[in-house]
């Protein structure tokens, strides 16, 4: 008999949405049920797919009176769930590892809380054995995903003594019109940016250093990185051993690809799920391989590329898989192909 383990997901927006689809579509595990705190159209569309719960016995109300069906709040999803991918607003992870612990549930936590919260950081390509049987894990964030996952097959192939990386940071996600900025560009001011520990979190490279700055864009960030490379390399190896792994997509900007609106509008085009792109983007063309140095430009679709990985965390957790195997799962019940087209 297949045994499917029960993940609830507390906090369904944009990452925990997605989460809760990615889980729907394994064949090992199943969503037992999702955590909101406002009876929206969000919530109204998850109550025909989900079991709904409430953060606490006080919200139950305001869903009664919009007419969706409660199954419970926290303790009662703790209770119906073998582990608990918590998606709640950066932050919050903090006060809710503390019910986890006294409720003795294992947990995955999201980019936003401070690598402290768990027992290890995540990321499916370039440390999935150290989250092998932990109890907490965090999948970094989204630009961080980003890095590790075009840095760890170079790091493989001809080693990574140095990284310089250039984020160029969406403002905010396509759903939420309260955060900026609209007509600004906002560098942040310190160097280098909470992005460079947070990718020794997952990769072990000597030097990293990361320089973050914000512009009025909703759709995906973009990355310039400069790599410092153990062996010389071509352009050629870095762009095989990219193809060689389905969660890095390298196109050309020569067919109409050459801009974020138009990679977005690729996922569209090709169907995928919320037209999202879990693949990190790289363009071909921008490919440069210089002595001890590779450089290259990728596109990272913030609201999706770390949702295979809180899968693949959750099997390194409960051992169900080893690293190659859970992910080779993970890409095909998501369709995730690398360069198809
Ligand atoms: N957005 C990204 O691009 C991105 C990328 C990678 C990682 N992350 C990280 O993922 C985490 C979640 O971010 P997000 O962007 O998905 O946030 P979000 O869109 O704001 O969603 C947060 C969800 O948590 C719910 N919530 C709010 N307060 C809660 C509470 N007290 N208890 C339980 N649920 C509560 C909200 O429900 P209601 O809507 O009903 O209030 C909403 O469903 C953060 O750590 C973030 O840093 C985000």
């Amino acid at each position: 008999m297949n045994i499917m383990l029960r993940v609830g997901i507390n906090g369904y927006g944009t990452i925990g949405r997605r989460v809760a689809y990615a889980v729907s579509l394994q064949d090992d595990m199943k969503v037992s049920g999702i955590i909101k705190t406002k009876p929206d159209y969000i919530s109204k569309a998850a109550s025909k797919e989900f079991n709904i719960y409430v953060p606490d016995k006080a919200s139950e109300k305001k869903f009664d009176e919009a007419g969706i069906k409660i199954k419970g709040d926290l303790g009662k999803l703790i209770e119906d769930s073998e582990v608990i991918v918590d998606c709640t607003p950066e932050g919050r992870g903090k006060e809710n590892i503390r019910i986890y612990q006294d409720r003795k549930i294992k947990a995955v936590f999201q980019g936003g809380e401070d690598a402290d919260i768990a027992e290890s950081s995540f990321n499916a390509y370039s440390n999935f054995n150290e989250s092998v049987g932990k109890s907490y894990v965090r999948v970094v964030s989204c630009n961080t995903t980003g890095l590790a996952r075009t840095i760890s097959p170079i790091n493989d192939l001809l080693g990574v003594r140095r990284v310089n990386a250039t984020l160029i940071r969406r403002a905010t996600d396509q759903n939420d019109s309260t955060k900026g900025p609209i007509n600004s560009v906002e560098p942040s001011l310190k160097f280098p940016s909470h992005h460079s520990p947070d990718l020794k979190t997952v990769l072990h490279v000597p030097e990293v250093e990361t320089v973050a700055i914000k512009v009025p864009t909703t759709l995906m960030h973009v990355h310039v990185v400069e790599l410092t490379l153990g062996r010389q390399g071509k352009a050629e190896d870095a762009v095989s051993a990219w193809m060689q792994r389905k969660r890095v997509f390298v196109l050309s900007g020569k067919d109409g690809r050459s801009s974020t609106a138009q990679i977005m509008d690729m996922a569209r085009e090709i169907g995928r799920n919320r037209s999202d792109l879990y693949e990190i983007a790289v363009w071909k063309e921008s490919v440069n391989a210089s002595g001890d140095k590779l450089r290259y430009v990728q596109a990272v679709h913030q609201e999706s590329d770390v949702v295979p990985e809180n899968v693949d965390a959750i099997r390194a957790m409960f051992q169900l898989l080893p690293q190659a195997d859970s992910v080779e799962k993970t890409d095909r019940s998501m369709k995730i192909s690398g360069s198809v087209i």
